[in-house]
C-alpha cells in the first residue's frame, strides 16, 4: 500500500514535472524566436558570425610567437614576385578599431596579416603608438562608424596619400591576404576611379562594398571620397551614423568611383564576408539568410566557393587568425612546388597603355 501511494506520488510528480519543463521550454522557445532576428538562431550553430558575438572571444593568452622559418622548404621558397608586387602595388591599410580592442584584437592583426601591408594604421578614438593607433575625433560606438570611417579617408589623405597607391578599410576581425589583393590590383592604375570589396546589390545602384570583408580604394578614389564627396552634403551623408558600408557605396557611386569586380577568371569571389568554413560547407549560410540576397554576383557554396586567390575573410577571430597564418603561410604539403613568372604587366604600364590609347 505504501508502496503504491509513494509510486503514484512520483508518478504525479513527474507528469507535473515534465508538463512544467515543457511548458516552459515551449515558452522559451518561443520568446527566443520571437524576440532573435534570424541572425541571431543562426548563430548557435557555428562560430561568430556577427561582431557582438566575437566580443567574447579574447585573443591568445600566452604570445603564440614566430614561426621558425630556416626550415628546408622556407629556403627553398622564392618570394621574389610577391616582393616585387610589394614595391609596385603599394597598400597603405588601416583597421577600424576600438581602445577595447587594441589588445584583444588589434595586436594579433598587427602580428598577423597587417604586417605585410605597406602601411599599417589602426584606427581609434585613442591613440596608442605600439600599434600604431590614431586618436580621430569620434566618439565610439556602432552609431558612430559612418563619421569613423570619413574620418579615417580623411587622415589618410592628408598625412599618406603619397606613400601608397591603395588605400585598404579592413576590421579588427578581417583576415586579408596581401599577396592576392596586390595580385588582383597589379592590372589596374591608381590613377582608376574605382575600388574593390564583396559586392552586394541593394541599396546603392551599383551595388556596394560590404563592410566587413574589407574595400580597397585606388589613390583616385580616395581624392575623390575626401576632397569631392566628404565635404558635399548632396554627394556624401553628412551624418555621424548610418550604415559605413552602405553610405560609402552611395558617396562613392556619386563621385563616379565604379564598384569594381574582384572575381578571378573562373568567376570565384576573393572577398568573403565570413570565415572560410562559412562559405566551404553547403547550407551552413542558409538558403533565406541575407547573404544570399545580397551578393552580387551569384556565387557557389562548397569547396568551389572561393578564389585560389581569395584576398579577404572576415569575423575572423584572434585566435584563428594565426590559424589562418599557419595554414597559408607555413604548412606545405612535401612534394607540391608551384612557379609564378615575373609579371610582365604592371600597373605602370597598364597606365602607359591607357594613356597611350
Ligand atoms: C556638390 O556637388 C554637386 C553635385 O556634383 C555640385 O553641383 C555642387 O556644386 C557641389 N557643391 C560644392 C559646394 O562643391
Ligand atoms: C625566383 O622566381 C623568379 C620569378 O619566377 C625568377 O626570376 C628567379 O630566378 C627565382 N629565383 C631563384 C633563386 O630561383
Amino acid at each position: 500500500m505504501t508502496v503504491l501511494r509513494a509510486f503514484k506520488w512520483t508518478s504525479v510528480n513527474k507528469n507535473c514535472i515534465a508538463a512544467l519543463a515543457l511548458g516552459m521550454m515551449t515558452g522559451f522557445i518561443a520568446a527566443y524566436l520571437i524576440l532573435s532576428p534570424p541572425e541571431y538562431i543562426y548563430q548557435e550553430l557555428s562560430d561568430p558570425h556577427t561582431s557582438s558575438q566575437l566580443e567574447g572571444l579574447a585573443g591568445p593568452i600566452n604570445d603564440p610567437g614566430s614561426h621558425n622559418n630556416d626550415e628546408i622548404f622556407h629556403r627553398m621558397e622564392n618570394s621574389s614576385v610577391a616582393d616585387y608586387l610589394y614595391q609596385q602595388v603599394r597598400v597603405l591599410c588601416w583597421v577600424m578599431t576600438g581602445p577595447k580592442n587594441h589588445e584583444k584584437k588589434a595586436k594579433h592583426v598587427k602580428n598577423t596579416w597587417g604586417k605585410r601591408c605597406n602601411i599599417l594604421l589602426f584606427m581609434s578614438s585613442q591613440e596608442d603608438s605600439s600599434l600604431p593607433a590614431v586618436a580621430l575625433p569620434v566618439k565610439e560606438g556602432r552609431n558612430n562608424l559612418w563619421a569613423k570611417t570619413k574620418e579615417a579617408f580623411k587622415y589618410v589623405y592628408k598625412h599618406h596619400m603619397n606613400e601608397a597607391d591603395w588605400f585598404l578599410k579592413a576590421d579588427d576581425d578581417t583576415y586579408v591576404i596581401l599577396e592576392n589583393l596586390r595580385y588582383m590590383l597589379m592590372v589596374h592604375s591608381p590613377s582608376e576611379p574605382i575600388y574593390f570589396g564583396c559586392r552586394f546589390k541593394p541599396f546603392v545602384k551599383q551595388g556596394y562594398m560590404s563592410g566587413g570583408a574589407g574595400y580597397v580604394l585606388s589613390k583616385e578614389a580616395l581624392r575623390r571620397f575626401v576632397e569631392e564627396g566628404v565635404p558635399n552634403k548632396t554627394l556624401c551623408s553628412q551624418s555621424a551614423s548610418g550604415s559605413e558600408d552602405v553610405e560609402m557605396g552611395k558617396c562613392m557611386e556619386r563621385v563616379h568611383v565604379t564598384a569594381g569586380d574582384s572575381r578571378d577568371a573562373l568567376g570565384r569571389g576573393r572577398f568573403f564576408p565570413f570565415v572560410p568554413e562559412h562559405h566551404l560547407i553547403p547550407g551552413h549560410v542558409s538558403k533565406d539568410f541575407w547573404y544570399w540576397k545580397y551578393i552580387y554576383y551569384s556565387s557557389k557554396e562548397g569547396m568551389d566557393c572561393c578564389s585560389d586567390n581569395a584576398v579577404s575573410f572576415h569575423y575572423v577571430s584572434p585566435n584563428q587568425m594565426y590559424v589562418l597564418e599557419y595554414l597559408i603561410y607555413h604548412l606545405r604539403p612535401y612534394g607540391i612546388s608551384y612557379h609564378v613568372d615575373m609579371p610582365t604587366v604592371t600597373q605602370e604600364q597598364t597606365m602607359e597603355i591607357a594613356g597611350n590609347e
